[in-house]
């Protein structure tokens, strides 16, 4: 029997390797740079399905012109915001992508940035290894502490909520905003705001937990940066989009935000250079979920989606928008 081609737009980890040889025609990207648009057309020409990452964009224009044959594009990310979905639908074309498995590794990162950021790890790090170290003075690199303050989560799914249950054990206090008050057994002691203001005002310290959406996109901007306590720590690792670069760099030069945490930068893997010569952040290459275990388990779980949309099956995670309907159609084209 014929192997399904599954086009692959980048290397996952070996077990996710070995299944896609073992189940698949692949056709690769030999290169280390994403796919071109027009790259990505052409392998698709014939193929079944895609996996795909966030460094893939498939706009209007893609999914316009791309392959009759292919039935669903898998992302292997939680954040879909770089695919067209209504694009998506119109051609009946499935979307899934890889929501829960990556909520405790991406939690870690913020707790992770949270710390580093509050700690001064990047100056502290610099005087390490420049060999500007010199004997103790008591207000050497002095941060600021976590306990006792109170942590906004912008967005309270699965990895708000791991942030929270870490941020706990450092004896936080947690509020949070989100689309919907979540019951009491899921957030405990965490105080709702439906209105992201009032969020904002109480927020000594804020994780951006949030997707990137049109609602979402730059929600951290001169304006909501004022209304934070003076010294607000920032971190994110959600998306770069939800933050106007210049104005939260304006603000850790001033002193109006003391730090910032980033994982996720607009534009990313280019940063805005004025990040990189602050002092004031500590800053990632987007590794939230960056472990063995984490990435294995996304790249099964975009391939279960896969597998189950070109046996016409029910797929586990579908978007949003990734309808059942969407999926029998695509079924029905085969
Ligand atoms: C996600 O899953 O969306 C992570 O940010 C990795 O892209």
């Amino acid at each position: 029997m014929t192997k399904p081609i599954l086009v692959v737009t980048t290397r996952y980890t070996s077990e996710v390797e070995d299944r896609i040889d073992r189940a698949y025609n692949a056709r690769r990207n030999s290169n280390q740079f994403p796919f071109s648009q027009q790259e990505l057309l052409s392998a698709a020409e014939g193929a079944d399905a895609l996996f795909i990452t966030p460094a893939d964009r498939l706009d209007s224009g893609f999914f316009q012109k791309v392959s009759p044959t292919v039935k669903i594009v898998a992302t292997y990310s939680v954040g879909f915001e770089h695919i067209d979905l209504e694009a998506a639908a119109r051609r009946k074309i499935s979307v899934a992508y890889t929501p829960g498995v990556n909520s405790e590794a991406t939690a870690d990162v913020a707790m992770l940035l949270l710390l580093g950021a509050s700690r001064r790890a990047y100056e502290a790090q610099e005087l390490v290894r420049t060999g500007a170290w010199r004997p103790l003075s008591p207000d050497m690199l002095l941060g600021w502490q976590v306990g006792g303050k109170v942590l906004g989560i912008f967005g309270m799914g699965s990895v708000g909520q791991a942030m929270a249950r870490r941020a706990r054990g450092f004896g936080m206090k947690i509020h949070y905003c989100n689309a919907s008050e979540l019951p009491a057994e899921i957030t405990g002691d965490a105080v709702y705001h439906e209105d992201p203001s009032d969020l904002l005002r109480v927020s000594q310290f804020l994780s951006l937990h949030a997707p990137e959406t049109p609602q979402t996109r730059h929600f951290l901007n001169s304006k909501t940066i004022s209304l934070l306590p003076p010294g607000a720590i920032i971190v994110n690792t959600a998306r770069g989009g939800l933050v106007v670069d210049d104005d939260l760099i304006a603000a850790l030069k001033s002193g109006r935000v003391a730090a910032a945490g980033l994982d996720v930068f607009e534009g990313e893997p280019k940063l805005h250079p004025e990040y990189i010569s602050l002092k004031n952040t500590f800053l990632l290459p987007h590794i939230g979920s960056a472990t063995i275990e984490t990435r294995t388990a996304m790249g099964m779980l975009a391939l279960d989606n896969v597998e189950a949309v070109l046996n016409c099956e029910s797929a586990p995670t579908l978007v949003p928008g990734g309808s059942r309907e969407i999926v029998q159609a695509a079924g029905r084209k085969q």
